[in-house]
């Protein structure tokens, strides 16, 4: 079958988070089940864009309220990726450096959709599947079916997969005019809470509804940032599957980012002589265990909990450890980690930034990875760590729920914690500590996680599992 994704992300053309890696990695394990996958996204000024040849795949031109754009469609040449990658360029609009954030983001998003449906329309053949992640593109459900110029893709099916629910994509009633003539009977199905939600829109009208895990799916039934009720109205064409990882990128056999390569086998060996570059590059002590933490420094992901947390650990703990963070986000949150350094010289050190090579080099040096996510739909992190050999320590929630088992229970390996609060995390950081010091405890927890199978195949299989339960 064939199958167009449409996101604002994937890797590695362009990332921000967890939804690039996911875009970047399943249409390829969807081709090699035997089907035709492709990606659209807008065409971010990035560094691949610059270094892979591109060629026209379409040109073409839309209104988007009194504003006439013209956009070109470009498709990467080389295959890099394992499946067709096409980009969006409209011209001061699209081509930026940065994905998100920028004041006019509502525009930005909805020109996107926009001309993806113009080149859909385009088309001489149909796709079986149009696959929307996130509200970035979640009005393209609706436009298909109520949009008077792309009513003859109305019967296209439609899957919406939701990688975070916390951002719907809200814009005002004022800006409708931005889409094309509609069924105005329809505008329920844009509304939720007097503002366009294009989230809720796609949850309202796609024909079926994912989150990247079944444990975050259950919570949205009680927690989704207002969208609650609809996730209960709508259960019954809701579900979970969990991401997978790619294991051509996630591998410390053959990933090049990190300089000595191990397995299974040798990993007490292999992890101990990544670690000792890490510790000389920051300073810290070889023999202390190393902590981790990587990803958006937000309220989200519990950063803001980070520094009263490392600085109790440090003072109150009676086993000493070191700790490495690397991310960026708020601007409080990343002073006071900053802050942090200066008190604890050769134990702690904060990197201000996003550098993929340095993440992965922390996956394959570090002892554990800290996680206390307020909320995870999946969480990456955790899989990637525990491909490297790095012990998860994880809040019990969404997909962390879902992939780690603490250590304490039957067939575990990681350190689960209930709270989002300083004391849990202090008091995980105290376990780990404890763990470490048994050497054979240790080895035993990094072989099992090592072999676990968290590789895209399977839930690549119910991606299209899903997406024949509404074909047929
Ligand atoms: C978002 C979620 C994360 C998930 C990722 C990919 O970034 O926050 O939990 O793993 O999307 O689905």
């Amino acid at each position: 079958m064939e199958i167009l994704h449409v996101s604002a992300e994937c890797y590695p053309m362009a990332k921000a988070g967890g939804l690039a890696d996911v875009v970047g990695a399943l249409p390829k394990y969807q081709q090699q089940l035997g089907h035709y996958a492709k990606v659209v996204m807008p065409m971010h000024r990035t560094k691949f864009l610059y270094e892979n040849e591109w060629e026209v795949a379409h040109k073409g031109n839309f209104t988007m309220g009194s504003m006439n754009f013209d956009f070109t469609i470009i498709k990467e040449k080389g295959n890099k990726l394992g499946f067709d990658l096409y980009c969006v360029d409209i011209y001061g609009l699209l081509d930026r450096e940065k994905i998100y954030s920028y004041d006019d983001d509502t525009e930005r998003f909805t020109a996107f959709q926009l001309a993806v449906l113009e080149w859909i329309a385009q088309w001489e053949h149909r796709p079986d599947i149009v696959h929307v992640h996130d509200h970035h593109a979640g009005l393209i459900p609706f436009m298909m079916r109520y949009c008077f110029k792309y009513q003859h893709l109305a019967g296209i099916r439609t899957v919406l997969t939701i990688h975070n629910a916390q951002y719907q994509g809200w814009m005002g009633w004022d800006k409708v005019s931005y889409l094309p003539s509609w069924d105005t009977w329809k505008w329920g199905l844009l509304d939720w809470d007097n503002t366009i939600n294009p989230l809720a829109s796609a949850i309202k009208c796609a024909d079926k509804v994912n989150t990247v895990s079944p444990g975050y799916m259950q919570e949205l039934m009680h927690e989704a940032n207002g969208l609650e009720s609809l996730f209960n109205y709508e259960m019954g064409k809701c579900s979970g599957i969990i991401n997978g990882i790619d294991y051509a990128v996630w591998d410390p056999e053959i990933d090049t980012y990190i300089l000595d390569n191990y397995g299974v086998k040798d990993c007490r060996h292999g992890k101990a002589l990544n670690k000792k570059q890490l510790c000389d590059r920051f300073g810290f002590d070889i023999k202390y265990p190393l902590i981790i933490f990587i990803g958006r420094l937000v309220h989200e992901k519990a950063a803001d909990l980070l520094p009263e947390s490392f600085n109790r650990a440090f003072h109150d703990l009676p086993k000493k450890f070191s700790c490495l963070v690397l991310g960026s986000g708020e601007k409080s949150v990343e002073k006071a980690l900053v802050n942090l350094q200066g008190n604890w010289v050769g134990y702690y050190n904060t990197q201000i930034d996003y550098n993929e090579k340095l993440s992965h080099q922390m996956y394959a040096g570090a002892d554990f990875i800290l996680m206390p996510s307020r909320v995870e739909p999946c969480g990456l992190n955790q899989l990637y760590s525990m491909r490297y050999g790095t012990v998860p320590v994880v809040r019990r929630t969404g997909g962390l729920r879902d992939t780690v088992i603490d250590f304490g229970d039957e067939g575990g390996y990681g350190i689960c914690f209930n709270n989002a609060s300083v004391d849990d995390i202090v008091y995980s950081i105290d376990r780990a500590t404890r763990l470490y010091e048994d050497k054979q405890k240790m080895d035993e927890i990094r072989e099992r996680m090592m072999q676990i199978n968290n590789s895209w195949e399977s839930s690549a299989q119910k991606y299209i599992d899903l997406y024949n339960s509404i074909l047929h």
